[in-house]
């Protein structure tokens, strides 16, 4: 049964003072009013004001204690809802103590309930911004491998071009072909150089890696950062205490940075401050990369920075922001390229009017690997006489190249593919030398053939071409040449293979 304090309060009031007034009741009964004296008419009047009296002051005791109560009913609801509760002083010990209770239940609750928000609004910005990135990257992968196809394809016609007109330079009887002839190989030196960059970009031109340490490396650079920045600019170098060595073509790393420091000056006209930063990697900043360690590059500057739109876009070659002839877009894209083939990446942060960071992510190098082989740069050998096999899939570049090195004394033969290659020699194991593009249809590639070649025949050297090539694992074993590899490169490589020692494995 529920009853209210006002109700106990009256009952408890009325059973304390009931007895009294009963008995002063009974005792005025039992006189009559005529033989009532005047103590017992006070008597009366005195138990009915006692009575009257206990009804009040039991109603105004009940108000008292009643309406903290109201109050505490009242902040319970308001924690219900979520709302604020004031720590009301009521008088009570007890009440005050609940309402003290309540008001910081309140609190925690609101607290721990904006926690709750941020973090959810947290997780569900890095969400966005990792499908962001992967999105992007998708696109930039699509980009390099549609760039990369193009400049492989091209670097077969200038090949064929290079070579043709070597031979017709060597040959030609009238004077007046030398010009156009030299011009001719002019013009696919600069071709060659730009598709280079291009397959740079796509990540798909053969690096030499080997083990860099970073301190060295930008504190050997910062020199020529500051050249290049200008005395308005300060150009600061700090690598953290501990930072592993990276595994890179350090040459790339240099262009990269380079590359990265003119954008800087570029967008601090007036001149600023240049940070190169680097140190290990933490978990939480490499999201989308497999795992394993990474070490961090940054290059900040504090000049005009980007918008988010065009920062988004960055890594994109030829994306550009600059006027016609200012600028070809291609820096980043280069910078992009260089992380990705050595299994990291790149990003772009930027405010607009305080500046702008570009990160390098690259996996670290725990272990010293061997050093990458030397490639071969001599002045021109001879290399009459040599028996040796081509396997190439391009019939245009296997014929020009082959009528090449037949005019320079060499008895070639041709394969269009590595299974042939194997068959040629199983048939006739007299060559002095094999020179094999590496990119190839079907099941095996030119490292492949390389490979099975070492194990049938450990002294028949291999040399092998390609400007498409992923860099393989173990590339140090056989001689490499870029593709279109010029023609003199081409002969000191083979004599070198053949006659020295460097390239016998
Ligand atoms: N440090 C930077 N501050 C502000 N914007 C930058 C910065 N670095 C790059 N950008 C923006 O990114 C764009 C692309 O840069 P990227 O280096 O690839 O090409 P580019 O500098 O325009 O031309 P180039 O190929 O000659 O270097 C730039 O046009 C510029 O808008
Ligand atoms: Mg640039």
């Amino acid at each position: 049964m529920t009853v209210s304090i006002r109700s106990r309060l009256l009952l408890l009031v009325l059973s304390v003072l009931l007895p009294a007034i009963a008995a002063a009741l009974w005792v005025i009964s039992q006189t009559p009013i005529s033989a009532m004296t005047p103590a017992v008419q006070q008597v009366a009047l005195g138990a009915l004001l006692l009575v009257v009296l206990a009804v009040f002051g039991s109603l105004w005791m009940a108000r008292r204690i009643s309406a903290p109560m109201h109050a505490l009913k009242h902040a319970a609801a308001r924690l219900q809802a979520g709302e604020p509760v004031a720590r009301n002083i009521t008088g009570i010990v007890e009440c005050d103590a609940v309402a003290a209770a309540l008001a910081a239940a309140a609190d925690g609750l609101r607290r721990s309930r904006a926690e709750l928000e941020r973090e959810v609004a947290a997780a569900v910005i890095r969400t966005r911004e990792s499908e962001q990135r992967i999105s992007r990257s998708q696109h930039i992968e699509a980009l390099g491998r549609l760039t990369g196809g193009v400049a492989h394809e091209f670097n077969n016609l200038l090949g064929v071009i290079s070579n043709s007109a070597y031979l017709m330079q060597r040959h030609a009887t009238a004077a007046e072909f030398q010009a156009p002839l030299a011009a001719t190989l002019r013009a696919v030196d600069v071709g060659s150089r730009l598709t280079q960059q291009l397959l740079r970009l796509a990540a798909q031109q053969p690096v030499c890696a080997r083990p860099v340490d970073l301190a060295d490396a930008l504190h050997e650079l910062r020199d020529l950062l500051q050249a290049v920045m200008g005395a308005r600019t300060e150009v600061t170098v700090a690598v953290a205490a501990g930072t592993p060595r990276v595994t890179v073509d350090a040459n790339e790393l240099e262009l990269a940075l380079t590359n990265l420091s003119l954008n800087a000056r570029d967008a601090m006209p007036l001149g600023g401050h240049l940070r190169l930063q680097a140190r290990r990697a933490h978990a939480d900043e490499v999201p989308d990369l497999p795992a394993g360690n990474f070490v961090l590059i940054t290059v900040s500057d504090d000049g005009l920075g980007i918008d988010d739109d065009a920062a988004g876009r960055v890594f994109e070659p030829f994306f550009t922001t600059k006027e016609a002839g200012q600028g070809t877009g291609l820096s980043l894209a280069q910078v992009m390229g260089f992380c990705v083939q050595a299994g990291g990446t790149a990003r772009l942060t930027s405010t607009e009017g305080l500046g702008t960071t570009v990160s390098l992510l690259l996996p670290a190098c725990e272990e010293a690997p061997a050093l990458a082989a030397m490639s071969p740069r001599t002045p021109e050998h001879s290399i009459d006489g040599a028996r040796l096999l081509l396997v190439e899939d391009n019939d245009d570049l296997a014929e020009v190249t082959e009528a090449l090195l037949s005019r320079l004394g060499c008895e070639v033969q041709r394969a269009a593919d590595p299974q042939g290659a194997l068959r040629l020699i199983a048939d006739e194991p007299a060559f002095d030398v094999v020179l094999s593009d590496i990119k190839m249809p079907g099941g095996m590639d030119g490292l492949g053939l390389a490979r099975v070649l070492r194990e049938l025949c450990p002294d028949l050297p291999v040399v092998l071409i390609s400007g498409y090539a992923e860099q393989p694992a173990d590339h140090d074993d056989f001689v490499m040449l870029d593709k279109p590899c010029p023609p003199t490169k081409l002969i000191a490589a083979l004599h070198e293979a053949i006659e020295g020692p460097a390239a016998h494995h």
